[in-house]
């Protein structure tokens, strides 16, 4: 009777969270909420406490923690939205009460959740061979089972090493930086002046057709593009939906959307298989599908599944960077009296007669590397990086069963003010003073080891060009209050309206 009256608060509970979060299908979501804990009372009879009972009749020493419902564990709480910027206080609660390190039940498996910077690290950094992806088996289904993401020791390697060939070849960083300068020109030549735009899809568009240009060299406004543009938004949005695959829900047209973006890419390998007999060599496409074509052996289906990712990789982080750049710097208009080296490289330029951004520009945005690198730890865009442990593993005298899933939880670490002096204020300068070496270790918006982010280069650059376009051509501001929230992924409710107000002097034609 206790655990019914409990279960109906849960209900309530979830309802109540369900009806806060940005989340789109809610109702499909609170249907599926209320299947599983119907579910779940059946199986109320099976200790919640069993893992643990089973841990300690081996005199593991497991972190402490709580196991909550079968099934459902303590995912709710977990999963409560709450802003990027803080932690929340399902993180805030267990480490008042356990510890950094600490045992839970999430998504479905026992897990060892860290907020430690060591045991992040380690994660992070550990032979491959210590920790596993820990990907749920779904996640396989939209993203291909011939994902990065999914990928193990050799194998995962050889993908990596086309990744980062692509992302990092000095011979394609001067075609990165012409494309994000064309296509930052392209998106901000539709805001007119004294309107509202939506920060967050204008930093979407230029994420997405930088990834369309460099990946398969399609060009931003022509149809084909648009309509791939459409198939990506909804493959995003379900790569991380329950996976149910019934009409009309986020996952069933994540499906399709990759059927369909899968057939685009086959299509263009074909034109270039057939294409390449024919044409000169100067001719050829320089992205990253002729870099896999003539650098792997890889089955069609393998390149479908590494372009799907690299798109994916590529798309949701960076367009989310960008948007919480706005945010901060609207927020912080010193630091945006500070961008002089934006004017300075535009009067280089025009001494210089040339219109584009070379190597040379880049590299003296120095203030701009450090608004980036904060707007990365304060705003959180990746909020967890799972693995299961492949072997039995000691750390700091804990054990983590083989089998068990860990997740670190890197904004527990951005926001930890033993790391980083007032944690909650955003404050760039933090990243001029010296010891530097300290806040570079605890710094992991990229992650870290053998997944390091392969796209760490680009990201960034893209990030600053869009910064540089805005700061030489727009004044702007919030239009209205908005906060980046941290679950099911980093999202402004509102979208980010920014009112833009072109300065009097345009550097670029509009
Ligand atoms: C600011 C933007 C970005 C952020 C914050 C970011 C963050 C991350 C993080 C934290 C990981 C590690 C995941 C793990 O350890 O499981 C990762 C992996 C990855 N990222 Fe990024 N990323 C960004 C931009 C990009 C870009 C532009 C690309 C594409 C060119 C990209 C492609 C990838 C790929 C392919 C992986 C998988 C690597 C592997 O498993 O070996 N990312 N990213
Ligand atoms: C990608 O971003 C979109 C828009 O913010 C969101 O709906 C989707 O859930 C995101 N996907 C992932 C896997 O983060
Ligand atoms: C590619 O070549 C490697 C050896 O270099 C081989 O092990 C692998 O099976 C080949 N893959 C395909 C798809 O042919
Ligand atoms: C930003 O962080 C990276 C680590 O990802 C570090 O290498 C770099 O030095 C930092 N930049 C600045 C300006 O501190
Ligand atoms: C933009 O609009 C503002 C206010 O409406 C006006 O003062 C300013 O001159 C305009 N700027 C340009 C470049 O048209």
């Amino acid at each position: 009777m206790i655990e019914l009256m409990t279960i109906s608060s849960m209900l309530c509970f979830t309802y109540k969270m369900i009806t806060m979060s940005p989340l789109e299908d809610q109702k499909e979501m609170f249907l599926i909420v209320l299947l599983v804990l119907l579910c779940s009372t059946i199986l109320i009879t099976i200790s919640a406490f069993s893992w643990r009972s089973h841990g300690q009749q081996k005199a593991f020493r497991l972190p402490q923690g709580d196991m909550g419902w079968p099934v459902l564990g303590e995912t709710l709480p977990f999963l409560k939205p709450h802003p990027s910027t803080s932690i929340g206080d399902f993180m805030q609660q267990r480490i008042s009460k356990h510890g950094k390190i600490f045992m839970s039940n999430l998504l479905g498996k026992p897990t060892v959740v860290s907020a430690d910077a060591e045991l992040n690290r380690f994660i992070l950094q550990a032979d491959s061979r210590l920790f596993e992806p820990g990907w749920s088996r779904s996640i396989g289904e939209v993203l291909g089972k011939h994902s990065i993401l999914l990928q193990v020791g050799d194998a995962h390697k050889k993908m990596r090493s086309i990744n980062l060939n692509f992302a990092n070849n000095g011979k394609l960083k001067t075609p990165f930086l012409r494309d994000a300068y064309r296509i930052a020109a392209f998106v901000m030549s539709s805001w007119k002046n004294d309107s509202v735009v939506l920060g967050k899809y204008e930093a979407r568009k230029l994420c997405f057709h930088m990834m369309a240009k460099n990946i398969l060299s399609l060009e931003p406004g022509t149809p084909v593009t648009e309509k791939l543009r459409k198939e990506y938004e909804a493959f995003a949005k379900g790569v991380v939906s329950l996976p149910l695959n019934l009409p009309g829900t986020a996952y069933s047209k994540a499906l399709k959307a990759r059927s369909y973006i899968l057939e685009v890419v086959w299509q263009c390998m074909e034109e270039r298989l057939c294409r390449k007999k024919d044409v000169e060599e100067e001719d050829a496409k320089d992205d990253l599908l002729q870099w896999t074509l003539e650098n792997s052996n890889y089955s069609e289906e393998q390149i479908g599944d590494l372009i799907l990712g690299t798109f994916f990789g590529g798309y949701n982080t960076t367009s989310k960077a960008i948007a919480l750049a706005i945010y901060f710097l609207g927020g912080c208009p010193k630091a945006v009296e500070q961008f002089e080296e934006h004017d300075r490289i535009v009067q280089g330029k025009r001494r210089g007669g040339n219109s584009e951004l070379s190597c040379d520009d880049y590299k003296q945005m120095e203030f701009t590397q450090c608004v980036i690198n904060e707007t990365l730890r304060l705003g959180n865009i990746v909020p967890y990086i799972q693995r299961k442990a492949s072997t039995h593993i000691k750390f700091k005298g804990y054990d983590i069963p083989q089998g068990c899933n860990v997740m670190a939880v890197l904004p527990a670490v951005h926001l930890d003010p033993s790391f980083f002096e007032s944690p909650e204020q955003f404050n760039p300068w933090r990243w001029q003073s010296d010891h530097g070496i300290r806040r570079t270790n605890n710094f992991m918006a990229f992650g870290g080891g053998a997944r390091l982010c392969p796209g760490a280069v680009l990201g960034r650059m893209e990030m600053a060009v869009f910064l540089h376009h805005l700061v030489i051509n727009f004044n702007w501001e919030l239009a209205e209050p908005d906060l980046p929230m941290a679950f099911p992924s980093l999202d402004f409710p509102k979208g980010l309206p920014i009112k833009v107000r072109l300065l009097s002097n345009p550097q670029v034609s509009m």
